[in-house]
């Protein structure tokens, strides 16, 4: 008997197949019972008839538990009123493990609370609403790499131990290498990333990125992927640019393909469909003013809290582009802005409904004096940075990238409250395990 995954069952209307999968839920009444099964691909509601089964089976199924795996054999038949469109007809059926009783799958349809599910993120991950942002995820995650591979940028990634900083010493996870080295978890693709721009061209890294950060917020993991594209000969303007194809294409591609997972998660469509070029731009200086004539007290030269993030968000329906940052916020690598020497020549990227930062970029500093007094003005050790400083000595050029979250994303466009739920495994503050 074929074996049919349930998301491909339609093709086989009238036919006699087999499922393997998971008890999802079990209706039943006296001599009819409705167990729910789902394969990872999909869920279908099948039909069992006492008259038709043998006693001791209908009996087994009938008293079935939770997420016992079994593999069921039966005909597909189209049901409008049920939720794939399908259901399929027992006609036997295995039972591959069953969950005892005694110790029975502890995600029931009530409502536990979220320490509990994050406990359980092993199992949680099972459920309808965790399927629709991971598959989300992966769709987001297709799609970037889809539009990089057809722009002409060349995938080449970057190590994950390394032996300095690249976005601020205060966030680096730090790691006994052996014989008393110590090396740290890479904060960014970047610096690597801007050597292989050198040689390639365009390039991009797609990969788990570390930050250290003591921040407890629904937008902070302390391993997240990040995608980081790098291009010689590039300026401020094309990070811009580059940034926008990028959001516009993934928003797109999500509403072409992952219709049915934004109805599991109830997500106003309008609000994605609005997000097409061009995304509203405005500068450090703007947003400071803007902030403040709506009561904030922040100061020219600090750096926007999340708070402020949200309010600057709220006045648009895209992501908007806040560009050219106090250089004392900013990392050591930023181009000045040669109008306003004092100013960086880097652009973020805050997500629309209050979703903060999804992109940060900006062109990076090419000449080799001006990169070696920000090393010492940072206090960062000059050996470290030999070979970062010989991309300025051998054929240095304009060039410049960005770095997106894909977490970031993949919350935004889910339209869900913390980013906790867009990665199967979340390590956070206060959370390593499962
Ligand atoms: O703004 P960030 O720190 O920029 C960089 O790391 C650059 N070196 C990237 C580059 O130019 N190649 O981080 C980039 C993005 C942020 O906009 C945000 O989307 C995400 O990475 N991000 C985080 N996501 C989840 N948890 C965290 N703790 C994050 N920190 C940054
Ligand atoms: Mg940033």
């Amino acid at each position: 008997m074929t074996r049919v995954r349930i998301e491909d069952i339609g093709r086989h209307t009238g036919e006699s197949i087999e499922i393997a999968g998971w008890l999802y839920n079990l209706r039943k009444s006296g001599k009819i019972a409705f167990p729910q099964v789902r394969d990872g691909s999909g869920l279908i509601q099948c039909v069992a008839v006492k008259a038709q089964l043998p006693e001791e089976k209908f009996e087994a199924l009938k008293h079935l538990t939770q997420e016992s795996s079994l593999i069921v054999r039966g005909k597909v038949r189209a049901e409008e009123r049920a939720p794939g469109g399908y259901e399929m007809d027992v006609e036997d059926f295995d039972i591959v493990q069953r969950v005892a009783e005694e110790h029975p799958y502890p995600i029931t349809p009530k409502d536990h609370g979220i320490d509990f599910l994050m406990d359980h993120r092993h199992l949680w991950i099972r459920s309808r609403r965790q399927h629709a942002v991971l598959r989300i995820r992966a769709e987001v995650i297709k799609a970037v790499r889809d539009f990089f591979d057809s722009n002409g940028f060349l995938l080449v990634d970057c190590p994950i131990f390394t032996p300095a900083a690249c976005e601020g010493t205060t966030t680096l996870f730090e790691v006994d290498y052996f014989e008393d080295e110590k090396v740290y978890l890479t904060q960014s693709g970047q610096l690597y990333n801007e050597a292989n721009a050198m040689a390639f061209g365009k390039v991009y890294c797609f990969g788990p990125t570390f930050r250290a950060e003591k921040s407890k917020t629904r937008r902070h993991l302390t391993e997240f992927w990040m995608v980081e594209p790098e291009m010689a000969y590039a300026t401020l303007e094309d990070v811009k640019r580059v940034g926008e194809a990028l959001v516009c294409f993934v928003v797109d591609r999500v509403l072409q393909n992952k219709r049915p997972e934004l109805a599991v998660l109830e997500r106003d469509l309008a609000k994605l469909e609005a997000i097409k070029p061009p995304f509203p731009r405005i500068t450090y200086d703007a947003a400071v003013e803007l902030l403040k004539k709506k009561g904030s007290e922040i100061e020219w030269g600090s750096d926007f809290g999340g708070t402020d993030e949200t309010l600057i968000s709220e006045e648009f329906d895209r992501p908007v582009i806040v560009e050219k940052y106090p250089q004392q916020i900013k990392a050591f690598y930023f181009e000045s802005d040669p109008a306003r020497p004092e100013l960086a020549l880097g652009a973020d990227f805050l997500a629309p409904e209050g979703y903060g930062e999804i992109i940060g970029g900006g062109q990076r500093v090419h000449s080799l004096e001006l990169l070696e007094k920000r090393l010492a003005e940072h206090n960062l050790p000059r050996e470290a940075f030999e070979w970062y400083l010989d991309l300025r000595r051998f054929g240095a050029v304009p060039h410049a990238g960005f770095g997106m979250g894909i977490e970031r994303v993949v919350t935004w466009i889910c339209g869900i409250d913390h980013l906790r739920e867009t990665i199967a495994f979340p390590r956070m503050l206060y959370r390593t395990k499962p």
